[in-house]
């Protein structure tokens, strides 16, 4: 054979390959037709019953543990107007370190603030907001979001606090947790990474300052 005709049913071979495989995929990736495609059992329905969204909220009441528990082993609580009603507010109060009567331990690091900020000192068995408005414990979102609107504004758009549940209400109820479940009111910076031991040096091998 010479080379030539080699050449020449080479280049033919492979014309012929090139057509097989367009023709080939031009089959396999034709669509098929709309009636038997097999995502529409199930359309998205926009007016279709939305479950709901809860929010779960600060499970705190106002209380603080006196260490002691009742006959059934549930701990005791004391309200905090137990001691507060009768007991003028510190308003200037900033330093959990300045607790020695009561709430020794307190661990307080937020931005310098007083505890006013956040308490209301007409009762400390609510919280208040910056225009003066009184709120239950269990909405302490709303305080959080006053003074952290670019977070909150995440939160709502659903880019910060996570979730669990559904993204399409339509399927099932989502639930979202509460700033608090992540964020201590008192000391908020969101915990570092866990600090570890240094990694061991196996034995026989050499620390780096003994190279
Ligand atoms: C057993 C009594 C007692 C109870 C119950 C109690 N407190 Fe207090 N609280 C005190 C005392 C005493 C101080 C002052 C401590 C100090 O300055 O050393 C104080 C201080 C404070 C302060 C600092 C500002 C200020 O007015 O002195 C805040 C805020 C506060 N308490 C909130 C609360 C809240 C909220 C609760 C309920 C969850 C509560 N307390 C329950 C006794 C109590
Ligand atoms: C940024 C707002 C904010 C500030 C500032 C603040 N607190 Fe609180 N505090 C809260 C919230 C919210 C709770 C409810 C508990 C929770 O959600 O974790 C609470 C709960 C408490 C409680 C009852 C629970 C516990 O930890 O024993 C006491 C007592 C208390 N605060 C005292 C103080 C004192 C004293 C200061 C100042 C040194 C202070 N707080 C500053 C928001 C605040
Ligand atoms: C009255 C205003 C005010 C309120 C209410 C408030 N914060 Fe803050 N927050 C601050 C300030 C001021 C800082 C400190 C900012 C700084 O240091 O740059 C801060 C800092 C933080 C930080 C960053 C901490 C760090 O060191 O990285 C977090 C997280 C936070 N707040 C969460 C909360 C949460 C959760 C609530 C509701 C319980 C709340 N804040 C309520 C004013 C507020
Ligand atoms: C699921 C847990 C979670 C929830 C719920 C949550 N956060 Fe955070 N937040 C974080 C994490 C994680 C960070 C990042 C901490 C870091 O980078 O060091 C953060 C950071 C922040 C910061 C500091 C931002 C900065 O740039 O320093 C603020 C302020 C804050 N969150 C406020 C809020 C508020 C207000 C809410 C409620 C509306 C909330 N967070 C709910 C986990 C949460």
């Amino acid at each position: 054979m010479n080379t030539n005709l080699l050449y020449k049913t080479c280049i033919g071979c492979a014309i012929a390959l090139i057509i097989a495989a367009l023709v080939g995929g031009v089959i396999y990736y034709a669509p098929e037709p709309d009636d038997t495609h097999e995502y529409s059992d199930s359309p998205w329905d926009p007016n279709a019953p939305k479950h709901p969204v809860t929010i779960n909220s600060t499970p705190s009441l106002p209380f603080v543990d006196s260490g002691r528990k009742d006959q059934a082993g549930n701990p005791i609580g004391v309200r905090c107007n137990t001691c507060h009603s009768s007991k003028e507010p510190n308003l200037t109060l900033n330093n959990g370190a300045l607790l020695h009567e009561f709430h020794q331990g307190l661990h307080y690091a937020h931005g310098g603030m007083n505890c006013v900020s956040c308490h209301n000192p007409d009762d400390y068995e609510s919280l208040r907001l910056a225009n003066g408005e009184s709120i239950p414990f269990s909405e302490t979102i709303q305080l959080c979001a006053q003074c952290h609107g670019t977070q909150y504004r995440s939160y709502r758009d659903g880019s910060h606090g996570g979730m669990t549940g559904y993204w399409d209400l339509s399927k099932g109820p989502r639930q979202r947790n509460t700033c608090t479940d992540c964020h201590s009111a008192h000391a908020p910076a969101y915990p570092k990474v866990m600090p570890v031991f240094p990694p061991k040096v196996r034995e026989g091998s050499k620390l780096p300052s003994q190279h």
